[in-house]
C-alpha cells in the first residue's frame, strides 16, 4: 500500500516534469483491435495434400497464429442424387462426414480447439477420418464436449446432422465461387499464393512454412500499417 502510493506520488511527479505525453497515445493498435490476415485452407478432409497442407499450416500457426483468421473450404461437386450429403465427396461418403464435423467443430469453438480437432483426425490416418469413434476421440483430445454440446449436434453422430449438411453445402458453394478446384489451395489475404496437388506449384513466394509466415507477416503489417 505504502509503496504503491509512493509509486503512485513518483509518477505524478515524472508526468508533472515530462514534457505534454500526447507521445503515447501515438500508437493505439491494441493486439485486440488488430486486423487479422484471412488465411484459407481449400481441402477435403480425406485428401492426403490437405493433410499435408493441414500439417505445413499447423508449424505456421504456432509462428503466427495471432495474426491470422483461418478456415477451412471444403471441395465437393454439386449432386442433388446425393442422398444424404447433397454433394459428392471425392473420397467417399465418409469424406462428406469429415468435412461435416470439422466445420461444425470451427462453428461451434474457437480456433484453438477446431484447429487441434482437425490436427487429431489427420493423425489417426486418412482411413479413420469422418468416423464417429475419430471424432468422438478427437474432441475428446481437443477439449471439446462433442456429446452433449452443439458441436457434436450440428454433426450428428453419424456426421449426417442436417446442420453440418447445411454447413457443408455452403462451404461447397462458397469454395466454387471463390474459384477453389484443387486440395489444397492456400489462399492468403483473398489471394491465391500456393496449390499441393500430387506436388506443390503456382508457389511464388515458396510453399515451405517459413514461406508462409514471412507471406502472413508482410500482409499483417500491411493491413495494420499506420496510414
Ligand atoms: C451423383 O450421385 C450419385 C448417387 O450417389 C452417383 O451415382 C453419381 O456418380 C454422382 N455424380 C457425380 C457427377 O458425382
Amino acid at each position: 500500500m505504502l509503496s504503491s502510493l509512493l509509486l503512485l506520488g513518483l509518477t505524478g511527479i515524472a508526468m508533472a516534469l515530462a514534457p505534454p505525453l500526447t507521445v503515447q497515445y501515438q500508437f493505439p493498435t491494441a493486439i485486440s483491435d488488430d486486423a487479422k490476415v484471412p488465411v484459407v485452407l481449400g481441402v477435403m478432409s480425406r485428401c492426403p495434400d490437405a493433410i499435408l497442407c493441414e500439417s505445413v499450416f499447423n508449424r505456421v500457426l504456432q509462428r503466427v497464429g495471432n495474426k491470422v483468421e483461418i478456415s477451412l473450404s471444403f471441395i465437393a461437386n454439386p449432386n442433388a442424387s446425393e442422398p444424404f450429403y447433397g454433394v459428392t465427396c471425392m473420397h467417399g461418403q465418409a469424406e462428406c462426414a469429415g468435412n461435416v464435423q470439422e466445420l461444425c467443430a470451427a462453428k461451434y469453438h474457437s480456433t484453438s480447439e477446431w484447429w487441434s480437432f482437425v490436427q487429431c483426425q489427420n493423425f489417426q490416418g486418412r482411413d479413420n477420418i469422418g468416423t464417429p469413434e475419430t471424432a468422438l476421440n478427437c474432441a475428446n483430445a481437443a477439449g471439446i464436449n462433442w456429446e452433449n454440446g452443439k458441436a457434436g449436434q450440428c454433426a450428428g453422430r453419424d456426421g449426417r446432422g442436417a446442420e453440418g449438411i447445411q454447413l457443408l453445402q455452403q462451404s461447397t458453394r462458397d469454395s466454387i465461387a471463390a474459384g477453389i478446384q484443387k486440395s489444397c489451395t492456400i489462399i492468403i489475404n483473398d489471394r491465391q499464393v500456393c496449390i499441393r496437388d500430387g506436388t506443390w506449384y503456382d508457389c511464388e513466394g515458396g510453399h515451405s512454412p517459413a514461406d508462409f509466415i514471412r507471406q502472413i507477416n508482410a500482409e499483417y503489417d500491411r493491413l495494420n500499417s499506420a496510414d
